[in-house]
């Protein structure tokens, strides 16, 4: 279906139009983002949300089992017999009275949409979906990504689960957790360590793919973003169509924040939705260039005219000042977010508003978490952290409906948390120096004991 699909430059004064099936990764005239956009008039999307549900009673029909295929009407880019799915998107919208409490909502407002689900771990299995389905129409046979873990921990399980592509995977020295690394090597991913961080992986990959005409399975990736646009709906199908006043997201490269302000533009212009939740999007303060941009440089998408050279200029000073992201919450230690534009469109289109939260608050809201029963790793935590600080300035109410998107599995990061509960809080704050973690007041110690069952009894009632 090429002519009811086909990929759009964002930015309204270029426009241009490219057909499906090639393979791009910028606009070849002006160098802006592209969408996956849909002749919608020539589709048929269905008239109401619930029409979804029907697809429970078939879901023995893979694309129907699916998180995301299930919404297939509405990411409307793939004939069938090309969609490619290893079953992402079992995911959950949790309801947490607890942690509302904690963080000053009433009961019945504050849900956790735990993404930590999905067969690789992360909510990165959303987007791949999408992206290896794009791949597959375009026969492409090599992909590469550069990843703070989780994407190529996503990439090389998709490749490994599916046979249709290598996985070649971009990650910065020393810059992965352990569990993603674990992963991507398991998988059989060839692993590129690159002397370097994110930024400088991010790069290197667009100039090889470039080169080699390997297909980049990055968020500039438009079809990875389609495929993000699913947690929202199953966000939606967990409230039973009712939006939410509020949807919490960590903000790395912003892939997600992009997609989900694309996926409530098109379902209110569908007329599936009414109203719009707001989006804010959390930075830990240790990588906060949205944060800085938007609330200190006065950045907006201004109807798709972004002003380069805010951004530019800010860029500049960063390099001239040797400023280089930093924090505990690896997945989003990212410096140039490639999807910027693409977050404003959303920030504008939901109302959105974006902050930063300390290294320290995010690791107490990972604790917070578990204590719930799901684990998430760090940056995961920033929505919570988040959530809280909105709450505290009153930008959320106390009953407003809040969505804080856990992003990836606690298993991902153990060291992070092992060190959070079991370390003496100066040894902590040596250890995490560099991130200003100076205590953990949700630490939950191993306590030790001799190897005779008196002493373990005493510390099981002493402990
Ligand atoms: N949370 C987790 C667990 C992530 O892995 C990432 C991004 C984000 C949040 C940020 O999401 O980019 O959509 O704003 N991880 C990427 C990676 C960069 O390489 O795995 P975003």
């Amino acid at each position: 279906m090429p002519d009811r699909a086909f990929q759009q430059c964002i930015n309204p004064k270029c426009a241009a139009t490219y057909d499906l099936c090639q393979v791009l990764s910028e606009c070849p005239r002006c160098g802006n983002l592209l969408d996956a956009q849909y002749d919608w008039d020539r589709l048929e999307a269905p008239d109401s949300l619930d029409w979804f549900e029907r697809r429970w009673a078939t879901r023995n029909n893979p694309l129907d089992f699916s998180g995301v295929w299930r919404f297939r009407e509405l990411i409307p880019f793939a004939p069938e017999d090309q969609i490619l799915t290893i079953g992402e998107g079992q995911t959950q919208l949790k309801r947490s009275d607890a942690l509302a409490a904690e963080i000053g909502l009433r009961p019945g407002s504050l849900f956790l949409q735990y993404e930590g689900l999905n067969l690789s771990g992360s909510f990165k299995d959303n987007g791949m979906t999408g992206a290896f389905t794009h791949a597959r129409m375009a026969g492409a046979t090599r992909a590469a990504c550069a990843s703070t873990g989780n994407t190529s921990a996503s990439l090389a399980c998709f490749a490994a689960a599916s046979g249709l592509l290598e996985a070649i995977i971009f990650v910065g020295s020393g810059k992965i957790a352990y569990g993603k690394l674990s992963q991507a090597l398991d998988y059989g991913g060839k692993t590129i360590q690159i002397d370097g961080d994110f930024d400088d992986a991010m790069a290197r990959v667009q100039e090889a793919c470039k080169e080699t005409g390997m297909y980049l399975m990055n968020s500039l990736n438009p079809f990875r973003l389609e495929g993000q646009k699913a947690i929202m709906f199953r966000v939606l199908e967990g409230l039973a169509w009712d939006p939410p006043d509020w949807i919490v997201v960590p903000g790395g490269n912003l892939g997600n924040s992009s997609a989900f302000g694309k996926a409530f533009i098109e379902l209110h212009r569908l007329g599936l939705i009414q109203k719009v939740p707001r989006i804010a999007i959390i930075n830990s303060t240790g990588a906060d260039t949205l944060t800085r941009l938007v609330n200190e440089e006065g950045l907006v998408w201004n109807d798709g005219e972004v002003d380069d050279e805010v951004i530019e200029s800010f860029y500049a000073r960063m390099d001239a000042e040797n400023r280089r992201a930093k924090t505990m919450a690896s997945a989003i230690e990212i410096n140039r977010p490639v999807n910027l534009k693409k977050a404003l469109r959303s920030l504008d289109f939901t109302h959105g508003v974006v902050r930063a939260v300390p290294d320290q608050a995010i690791i107490d809201a990972k604790a917070l978490v578990g204590r719930q029963g799901i684990g998430c790793e760090p940056a995961s935590a920033a929505s919570v952290a988040g959530a809280r600080l909105l709450r505290e300035e009153d930008v959320i109410g106390p009953d407003e409906r809040v969505v804080c998107i856990l992003t990836g599995h606690q298993l991902k990061d153990p060291n992070a948390t092992v060190y959070y509960h079991s370390l003496p809080a100066d040894e902590l704050a040596e250890k995490m120096t560099d991130y200003k973690v100076k205590t953990n007041p949700f630490a939950n110690r191993p306590i030790p004991a001799a190897n005779d069952l008196d002493s373990i009894l005493k510390a099981i009632e002493e402990g």
